[in-house]
């Protein structure tokens, strides 16, 4: 049995988990479920990342102290996290006795092995609040370019990467003073020191070649050392033999890893050492995404090193979620939060989603709802969640939900439970989307099986009615072992199915015994389908609750000019005809008349209007709108309309006396 450890990056407490976060931790909870069923012994530790000067503000704006701040957050995060099925065993925060013990411990071996040094740095200052301030507080115009109102570290405008200091007409984000130069002390951890340990640990399968490639470029770029102190005032642990200096947040937050576990294992009466001493024979692995790669596989490393620690087995690392395409955004309502996604649809959805989604590679992953749509409905409910739904009902009804006492065509079985090793593997190495791929063709292989030996046939012929037993046994089989191989990425929805089975929880090795003989308990529908309706719910509720983003104020890149408004012609329309369109249950299909011209526009308004209610009302058309060909015709416009989406949608009525043909403005 192996003994492991696993950790996912630690949150800020700064905002609510999103679907960004979500992607991290439904990744790292499906490999930890995975150890945990196949029998290891294995921990998900996670931990609330509380210090730096962000807390601080934040929790100044809400008027609370900062250590009553963060603990809100926390038990916000940590419900969040449970209705999605996180396991984390503890979810603890770095504002603890444990954190700062270790990182007074910490701190205190790297000095005494001579990795500690001092030095001046000169930074801007705000003297009306008396703070230095970190890049992202100061705005100004770019150097390069001449944008205003940009932060400090690099242009939203042109991409400019610069100093704080080279911004022209500086001011401070807090108070909009000017700032001044000051100096201060400031403490560096020596990590040029531990280039020789880093090429080998990097180079040694603790993380991917590509990432290895890339931590060798910053390597042989030369390196500086690391800046680990923060001046007061911070939110933070206090370095030791000092009166106004703080460990920055980045250095005790890596600490909060073994300061959580260390708080898990007095609680659950582990050893700590056993996972954190220097020749430790278990498996500490972190996942994390690849934003934050260099504090994990540079610089936490050189410190565990220095130290004395154990350093990690592996750093595993995702991409970035993008929605749609683009970067979440608070004004187009993507930037959407686990508590909103949630209260409309079921978690095990987007697990599911993510599941199919995820690897073993960093690339970025691009959340498209229509994607995310058809695959929960088409894969998961159509396909693995159907065989069951196909079978209940006639054994329920014919034999009281008793199962066969043998397997009619075991080889089919055995086929099944054939992956075994595959599936085991690809979960090892986070292939998830192979998983996936791999139940979903034994899926088609059951749902096959069932359409060539279909129960209601069998059921209505004289002298075959034993076979529909065999049949739904031979089903509720297969269907079972899928159950066991999609465990660790839908637990709620196989916990609901565990229960139809009525056999106790299943585990890893079930798939190597069927289940004959055996009552089954009644059937209840597992799972609903979803549809795009519940999505634009979702976006709506995130566009309306996001706060506080700068994206919610549109910068002056993303408005448009007068002249670019008026390139759109805007004409009235009469609707002449309207119908619904086969196959797209959202649009309606009409027929304008704008002026003398007939023109057709499809428009996504089916689930507001009767078409027979539209015919003779007056609309505001976009006139000059290219042409879209879409899978059921061309559409020659656009249809005006307002509201939250499904019932509500108001068409932009034109007042009375306008006539078709004419201009709006
Ligand atoms: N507090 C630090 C981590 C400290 S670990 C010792 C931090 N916090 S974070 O809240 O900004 O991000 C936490 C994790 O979520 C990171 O691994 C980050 O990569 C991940 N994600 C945050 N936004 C993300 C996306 N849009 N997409 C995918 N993951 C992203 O960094
Ligand atoms: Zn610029």
């Amino acid at each position: 049995m192996r003994r492991i450890l696993v950790t996912a990056a630690l949150p800020y407490s700064n905002g609510s988990i999103h679907l960004g976060h979500l992607l991290e931790h439904i990744q790292t909870d499906i490999w930890v479920r995975f150890q945990k069923l196949s029998g290891n012994e294995c921990y998900f530790i996670c931990a609330e990342d509380t210090h730096g000067t962000a807390t601080m503000i934040g929790a100044e704006e809400a008027g609370v102290p900062p250590e009553i701040w963060v603990e809100e957050l926390r038990q916000q995060h940590i419900a969040d996290f449970d209705a999605f099925a996180i396991g984390h065993d503890n979810y603890y925060t770095t504002h603890s006795p444990e954190n700062e013990h270790f990182a007074r411990e910490i701190y205190t071996k790297l000095k005494d092995n001579d990795a500690i040094y001092t030095a001046n740095v000169e930074q801007l200052y705000d003297t009306e609040k008396e703070l230095f301030l970190a890049d992202r507080y100061v705005r100004g115009t770019c150097p390069r370019c001449g944008a205003e109102d940009q932060p400090g570290d690099n242009c939203d405008n042109c991409g400019a990467t610069y100093a704080a200091t080279e911004l022209k007409n500086p001011r401070s984000a807090h108070t909009n003073a000017t700032p001044v130069l000051r100096s201060s002390t400031h403490y560096f951890f020596n990590l040029p020191k531990f280039e020789d340990f880093l090429r080998s640990w990097t180079e040694s399968g603790t993380v991917r070649p590509e990432i290895a490639n890339k931590l060798k470029e910053w390597l042989d770029g030369g390196m500086k050392a690391w800046d680990i102190s923060r001046d007061a005032p911070y939110f933070g642990f206090r370095i030791p033999d000092t009166d106004d200096k703080y460990f920055y947040v980045w250095l005790d937050a890596p600490m909060g890893y073994m300061a959580s576990f260390q708080n898990w294992c007095d609680r659950a009466g582990i050893n700590f050492d056993d996972f954190w001493n220097k020749d430790s024979q278990a498996e500490v692995h972190h996942f994390i995404g690849k934003d934050i790669v260099n504090f994990h596989a540079l610089f936490w490393p050189a410190v565990l090193h220095c130290a004395g620690y154990r350093t990690p087995t592996s750093v595993r690392v995702h991409g970035m979620i993008t929605v749609n395409g683009e970067k979440m955004s608070k004004s187009r309502g993507t930037f959407i939060n686990a508590s909103t996604f949630h209260e409309v649809l079921d978690p095990d959805t987007l697990r599911y989603y993510y599941g199919a989604r995820l690897n073993a590679s960093m690339a970025d992953i691009d959340v498209s709802f229509e994607d995310f749509v058809s695959r929960v409905n088409s894969d998961l409910i159509g396909k693995f969640v159907n065989i069951p739904s196909r079978c209940a009902n006639f054994l329920q009804r014919h034999f009281d939900s008793i199962l066969s006492t043998k397997l009619v065509l075991p080889e089919l079985y055995e086929e099944f439970a054939a992956k075994q090793q595959l599936i085991e593997d690809l979960y090892e190495e986070g292939e998830t989307s192979k998983v996936v791929r791999e139940v979903m063709t034994l899926a088609d292989r059951a749902n096959q099986y069932i359409a060539n030996n279909p129960p209601w046939e069998l059921a209505k012929t004289s002298g075959r009615e034993q076979e529909v037993q065999a049949v739904c046994t031979m089903a509720i089989n297969l269907f079972r072992t899928l159950c066991v191989y999609l465990k660790p990425i839908v637990p709620g929805l196989v916990s609901r199915s565990e229960q139809y089975l009525n056999a106790g929880e299943l585990k890893w090795n079930d798939v190597n015994e069927p289940l004959l003989g055996h009552q089954l308990a009644p059937f209840k529908r597992l799972m609903s389908r979803i549809d795009l309706k519940q999505i634009n719910k979702i976006i709506n509720a995130s566009r309306d609750t996001s706060t506080g983003d700068s994206d919610n104020q549109q910068s002056n890149s993303e408005k448009i000019e007068l002249a670019e408004f008026q390139k759109v012609d805007l004409r009235v329309a009469q609707i002449e005809n309207a119908s619904v369109v086969e196959g797209a249950d959202k649009l309606l299909k009409l027929e304008l008349k704008v002026g003398t011209e007939s023109r057709t526009v499809f428009a996504g308004i089916r689930s507001a209007y009767e078409p027979a209610d539209l015919i003779g009302r007056f609309v505001v058309v976009v006139a000059n709108l290219k042409p879209r060909k879409m899978r059921f015709g061309t559409s020659e416009g656009m249809v005006l309309a307002a509201g939250p989406g499904d019932k509500d949608i108001f068409l932009l009525s034109p007042d009375e006396g306008a006539v078709t043909g004419m201009e709006v403005s």
